[in-house]
């Protein structure tokens, strides 16, 4: 979501990462955010006031009654005011009474009197971070449909090392820009493959590729942030799993297909974005092979194509998109996959691009949509080009 001109309310409470919070408001104003800051009375003895009212310019709310001005802060009107509400730190405490409704600060009551989405940033200690009543808390605030932004591990205040710590402001305002209030993709699944495949040649060895799974998976962090249910069919990758997104982990391309049958009659949009080996070995040998002889054979059959397969299939109303990779003749070769698999939308990948492809944080690719309409974009992080995709799927479909 582009967040200038939008109105972020900020909820601050008694966290030691209360101090990363000064930058998240600078970051929020730097890119055109209206912002209002609310603090829990506690949460004074970690940042001052001042600090927040001159970042944000604007007062800062942390009573319902202010003695010196005689002035009330209502909270219905600040709850209302908000586009988006950003509670960064969020302590366990303060978790615990957003789950139960305890509205004993103007921070709760503004969170039960606003109707916008609400981001939920946990900071604690590593062991009230895994208890389980502090999970259980958290579970119910997704369940009301708020949106947390996990904790990240490292050092802690306490000296210990291990999860609780708040996510850097930085990595905080990526994650409210990726997300958009329309959600245009509600009550839509979205299927998405990603990643290579490993198909066994032994119990050590298997065939595979270099791909990352970034672009897949960036997809499905795209598709849930637009409202969709997401199910992410990964091969292999090191990547963390998404939040809100359904994630089977498949290792062939055997197993990746049969996942995907399963979802096959029940899916809005399908993107196959996986790096699927054309080839698998005929036969797994039960033990390690050894090197006996100077050369040695596999012999290897066709996998299916579960991008085809899917196509074969296709109902009305059901939207399927292939990527392709080229290295020489790319727009005939994709036009040519396109109608093989009836795809409605076809990501050419070009390898002659520099920043394109395998591994790396951008990509460059075209679009090209089933009349044979081309979009050509420029060089961008797969996180926009992964944007860009479900922006164009979006404007096919409507
Ligand atoms: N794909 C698939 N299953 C396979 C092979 C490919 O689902 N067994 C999908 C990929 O996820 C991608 C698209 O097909 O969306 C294009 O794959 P690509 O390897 O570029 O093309 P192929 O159709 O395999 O043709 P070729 O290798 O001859 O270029």
């Amino acid at each position: 979501m582009n967040l200038s001109g939008k109105h972020v309310l900020v909820g601050i409470t008694a966290s030691i990462a209360a101090y990363k919070t000064a930058t998240l408001v600078r970051l929020l104003i730097k890119s055109g955010a209206h912002v209002k800051v609310v603090m829990t009375p506690d949460s004074l003895h970690f940042i001052g006031a001042l600090t927040l009212a001159t970042l944000s310019k604007n007062p800062v709310y942390s009573e319902y009654f202010d003695p010196k001005t005689g002035e009330w802060s209502n909270h219905v009107e600040l709850g209302k005011w908000a586009d988006l509400f950003i509670i960064a730190p969020a302590t366990s405490n303060t978790i615990a009474k957003m789950a139960n409704g305890q509205c004993d600060n103007l921070l709760i009551a503004t969170y039960l009197s606003s109707d916008c989405p609400v981001y939920i940033a946990p900071a604690m200690d590593l062991d009230m971070y895994q208890h389980p009543a502090f999970k259980n808390n958290l579970n119910k605030l997704v369940s009301f449909g708020n949106y947390i932004i996990n904790s990240t591990s490292g050092e802690l205040a306490s000296g210990l090392l291990g999860e609780g710590r708040m996510e850097e402001p930085e990595n905080i305002l990526a994650f409210l820009q990726s997300f958009s209030a329309d959600q245009p993709l509600k009550n839509k699944k979205v299927i998405i493959t990603a990643g290579p495949t490993y198909e066994a040649i032994d119990p050590v060895r298997f065939i595979g590729n270099h791909s990352s799974g970034k672009m897949g998976y960036e997809l499905a962090i795209a598709a849930e942030s637009l409202g969709a249910e997401v199910v992410l069919i990964s091969g292999p990758t090191h990547l963390e799993i998404p939040q809100r997104v359904e994630v089977i982990k498949v290792k062939s391309a055997e197993e990746m297909y049969r996942s995907v049958q399963m979802h096959q009659n029940s899916y809005d949009i399908a993107i196959c974005a996986a790096a699927v080996a054309d080839y698998r070995p005929i036969e797994v040998a039960n033990q390690k092979i050894k090197k006996s002889s100077s050369t040695h054979q596999l012999n290897l059959i066709k996998n299916i194509d579960i991008l085809k397969s899917l196509g074969d299939v296709k109902k009305t109303g059901q939207f399927l998109v292939g990527f392709a990779l080229e290295t020489q003749n790319e727009l005939e070769n994709a036009l040519i996959k396109l109608q093989k698999k009836n795809l409605d939308l076809i990501v050419l990948n070009s390898l002659n691009d520099k920043g394109a492809g395998f591994g790396g944080n951008t990509n460059k690719v075209k679009l090209i949509s089933s009349d044979n309409n081309i979009d050509e974009l420029p060089l961008q992080t797969k996180n926009e080009v992964a944007q860009d995709i479900l922006n164009k799927i979006i404007q096919l479909q409507s």
